[in-house]
């Protein structure tokens, strides 16, 4: 699987977030790093297809995203930075709704629900209300939601899964990006995020604005 960006450039205004990005990714993970307002959010949104660029394209396989439109979605898993939730629903409740949304059938949506939660650890919180978690249950809750349907390109812009680092420019945000074949694989990447010892350099210096730092590749399937 290959995702490519071609002269990917966004506008807001006079703001230029992101100035000609020439990227492309292949099967593995990799982490997005820059500071606040380098842009990283802007290309992840880009890049789910909720957000169109200036200029250029998002390839999938040399296919346009924004071609494929739904059949591209059903691909995709994908963790919004601010990511809201429905306070009144259970843990539960809440994954089960996303699951039908994104066409699951009963069973599966049951099935995959009780495996996600167990997963994330959040079993016995299952019948709780979401206005009663922590900031980290709901990032929880809500990685879980993105791994719902077995994505084969998961997208969390999220800062919390140990890849935050520090840099000449002061501190680094950091979001991850994991194409994937399998939900499998997608589980054993979540936890090995968490050592920052298995990242490596991949590539420096190529996307995002002037400002822009690193992409970094940590983990291959
Ligand atoms: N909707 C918008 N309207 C105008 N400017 C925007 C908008 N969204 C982002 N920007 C600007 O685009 C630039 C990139 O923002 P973006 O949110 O992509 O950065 P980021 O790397 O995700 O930052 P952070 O680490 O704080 O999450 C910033 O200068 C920001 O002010
Ligand atoms: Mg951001």
């Amino acid at each position: 699987m290959k995702l490519s960006f071609e002269h990917i450039s966004k506008l807001y205004g006079d703001t230029a977030a992101l100035q000609q990005i020439d990227l492309t990714l292949g099967s593995g993970v990799y982490g997005l790093l820059g500071p606040n307002g380098a842009g990283k959010t802007t290309l992840m949104r880009i890049m789910t297809d909720l957000l169109a660029p200036s200029t250029g394209r998002v390839l999938l396989d040399g296919q346009d995203i924004a071609v494929m439109g739904a059949a591209f979605r059903k691909k995709l898993g994908y963790l919004p930075q601010d990511f809201g939730v429905y306070p009144n629903f259970t843990a539960e409740q809440f994954l089960l709704y996303i699951a039908r949304l994104k066409g699951l059938s009963k069973f599966e949506a049951k099935r995959q629900t009780d495996d996600l939660l167990h997963m994330v650890g959040l079993e016995d919180k299952k019948q709780k209300k979401l206005k009663g978690f922590s900031g980290g249950q709901r990032q929880r809750v809500g990685i879980a939601q993105a791994l719902l349907g077995d994505p084969e390109i998961l997208v969390l812009d999220e800062r919390q899964l140990g890849l935050t680092r520090k840099n000449g420019s002061g501190s680094a945000g950091s979001s991850v990006i994991f194409p994937s074949k399998s939900s499998f694989c997608c589980r054993r990447i979540l936890y090995r995020t968490s050592k920052q010892s298995q990242t490596k350099s991949f590539c420096s210096g190529k996307a995002l604005s002037s400002e822009c730092k690193s992409l970094l590749r940590c983990w291959s399937s």
